[in-house]
């Protein structure tokens, strides 16, 4: 939800955070901007500055404001402004107009890539916005709750609005508290505002300097020897640094060339520590795939490997690093697993998963119900937080939710630093490395891990299963990356099949058990990025009213992997066939009598049934991505969609 970079150091920023922004697209791309200082000691001492600067041609989304002096340009980097450009769109849109940021020079600059939530994508609406008397430029992330009654409140005063954002309102409060300490006018802002936000910030009469402060929205400083940086994630700076501090919430940040300030809302100077991400730059680049969404689908096997195997020895599972005894693991008594989208279907399996093999009885809810449901939960309930990101705002909601109602809280996050991983009692990592595809395919994958893993510990911790059952299942589970790369060598034959569905009007799913949870994950995967409608239903549901949907020629994806539940799906299957449905049935090795029914049968291979949806939601996938390849779609950033949602 919304993408910020900010660069001050001794580059020309502009290029800088175009490269970062391009990296965070994935957060939203209605529209982006930038702001970058001009003039002021800092700027004209730093190498490239001062060079030759064309600005001809004004637009409507370009112009240059500042401390107080006239209106227009300023040449040669004397007199402190600064100069904001905007475009509606793509960021390609952006690179043109600024000649790919060489046309706007200065080492300091903040940048915006939009997720519109207040106001439509425009670029009046885009950020950065800015305040009436040219002192303040602001990027944020985030929502401010109550900003229609300070923009009443600052209307009255003589403040006037152009935009129809929430974050207009900030920067007129920021201007209207500056009186040359901007940390204490940001502190300011920061009682004042509620909801939540990440913010870059630009004070003309500061060139060289960036401020930025969060609340509940991520954001991150980067330092290297050639500047300092901020950035919503961390793939936007990974190509200059890995040396990072995930700012700790209501904290703020003064950013120089060379010097970086941590302040509490107190104003007070706090130490803060930094951190070596350990992704490489290679693992948030394309490496020769047409889309992040299938180099992400085959990392998948490492990516599981990396999360399974730190944890397994000698046959055993490893939780220590959750910080629990076996005693505690053996006293949780019920779990409620909380989480949104593709983490949700994680945890629908895991509901299986866990209750067959620990015999813990587990509650699933979505995050966004579970916060306001008021939960009545037995005392030792564990609850489980599931999200890739570690930002989702009503999977943290929820967190802090279990918290003050006082429960442990495990988190299993991908990014390492994450709210989640900060706030939540015990974190379980997944390895899946940066994933930068909106629709999430390897985080999925280790996230189904992750919950496998918990399983067995608890299992074994509750007496539920012994020691052979144990390394019987660690072995297989270490065995699931190989049979992924399996399905994977077999990828024509599904693109083959997607080719003939591209223009299907509605696709279903069915299954029953963990197959249906890989179901939910099947076809919401083909939804989001091939905006074919589709369900998935738990199959014995059919009867109850979709059935009545099923037409000549629709495709029904039938999942079926699970023995006991085997003949009940086929039945399923032949009832749709009959009414004309087109039938693609998804099954292990061996159940060959799906090919009696289905038209078209893919076959995963055999695998212990409690871990068969790492594999069916592989051809799920790799279906969805061609469904949207043949339709000519953007799979990486589907239409409305945004990888990390931050906002509620
Ligand atoms: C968005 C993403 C999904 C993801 C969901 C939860 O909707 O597009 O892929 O499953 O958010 O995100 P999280 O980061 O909490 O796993």
């Amino acid at each position: 939800m919304c993408g910020i970079v900010g660069f001050t150091g001794r580059h020309q920023a502009a290029p800088i955070l175009l490269d970062g922004l391009e990296k965070l697209e994935y957060r939203g791309y209605d529209s982006a901007g930038i702001a970058v200082a001009q003039g002021g000691a800092a700027a004209s001492g730093a190498e490239g500055a001062g060079a030759a600067s064309v600005r001809g041609a004004q637009s409507v989304s370009r112009q240059t404001v500042g401390a107080g002096q006239p209106k227009g340009v300023s040449e040669g980097g004397t007199e402190p402004s600064i100069e904001i450009v905007k475009a509606k769109g793509r960021l390609k849109v952006l690179r043109e107009m600024t000649d790919d940021g060489r046309s706007v020079p200065g080492t300091c600059g903040i940048g915006h890539t939009r997720w519109a939530t207040h106001g439509e994508p425009s670029v009046v609406n885009s950020h950065p916005h800015y305040a009436k008397n040219k002192r303040v430029a602001v990027v944020h992330n985030g929502i401010i709750e109550n900003y229609q009654e300070i923009r009443d409140r600052l209307t009255k005063e003589g403040f006037s609005f152009i935009s129809a954002t929430d974050t207009e309102t900030v920067a007129h409060l920021l201007d209207k508290y500056y009186a040359g300490n901007p940390i204490e006018a940001i502190s300011r802002v920061m009682f004042r505002v509620r909801g939540s936000y990440a913010l870059g910030i630009l004070f003309a009469d500061r060139p060289g300097e960036i401020y930025a402060v969060r609340k509940d929205s991520p954001l991150i400083v980067g330092r290297s020897d050639q500047g300092n940086f901020i950035a919503s994630d961390v793939p936007a700076i990974l190509r200059y640094t890995r040396d990072v501090c995930f700012i700790p919430n209501l904290e703020i940040v003064k950013l120089t060339d060379r010097e970086i300030h941590f302040y509490n809302v107190d104003q007070e100077e706090v130490e803060e520590t930094f951190s070596q991400v350990n992704w490489d730059t290679e693992a948030a680049e394309k490496g020769g795939f047409a889309h992040f969404m299938l180099k992400e689908i085959y990392e998948q096997p490492k990516a599981v490997r990396d999360t399974v195997s730190p944890r397994i020895s000698e046959g055993h599972v490893n939780l220590e690093e959750l910080g629990m005894s076996q005693e505690d693991l053996a006293k949780v008594s019920r779990i409620q697993m909380v989480a949104c989208g593709s983490a949700y279907h994680v945890c629908m399996t895991a509901k299986y998963m866990v209750e067959q093999t620990a015999r813990v009885p587990v509650d699933v809810d979505l995050a966004s119900e579970f916060r306001y449901r008021n939960p009545v939960m037995e005392k030792d309930t564990l609850v489980v937080v599931v999200s890739q990101s570690g930002e989702t705002a009503d999977s943290l909601a929820a967190l802090r939710e279990a918290k003050k109602l006082g429960y442990r809280v495990l988190g299993i996050v991908n990014v390492v630093g994450s709210s989640i991983a900060r706030e939540a009692d015990s974190v379980f990592y997944t390895w899946a490395g940066p994933e930068i595809s909106v629709a999430t395919t390897k985080a999925y994958s280790t996230q189904l891990a992750a919950v496998y893993l918990l399983a067995i510990g608890l299992g074994r911790a509750k007496g539920m299963i012994d020691g052979a059952a144990e390394e019987e299942m660690t072995a297989e589970l270490l065995r699931l990356p190989e049979k992924i790369e399996r399905i994977l060598e077999e990828k024509e034959r599904i693109q083959w099949f997607a080719n003939k569905f591209s223009h299907s009007k509605d696709i279903f799913f069915i299954g029953r058990g963990l197959d249906y949870a890989s179901s939910l994950e099947g076809s919401l995967k083909l939804k989001e990025i091939s905006y074919i409608h589709s369900e998935a239903y738990a199959a014995g549901e059919l009867k109850h009213g979709t059935i009545s949907l099923i037409e000549d020629g629709i495709l029904v994806v039938g999942v079926a992997t699970q023995k006991s539940l085997f003949e009940k799906l086929i039945s399923n299957m032949v009832e749709v066939k009959s009414r004309g449905a087109y039938v693609l049935g998804v099954t292990s090795y061996g159940n060959y009598s799906m090919e009696d029914v289905a038209n078209y049968t893919i076959y995963v291979p055999k695998t212990m049934e409690c871990f068969a949806a790492s594999l069916t939601v592989v051809p799920l996938q790799l279906l969805a991505y061609y469904v949207a390849l043949g339709k000519g779609l953007d799979v990486d950033k589907p239409r409305n969609l945004a990888k990390s949602v931050t906002v509620e």
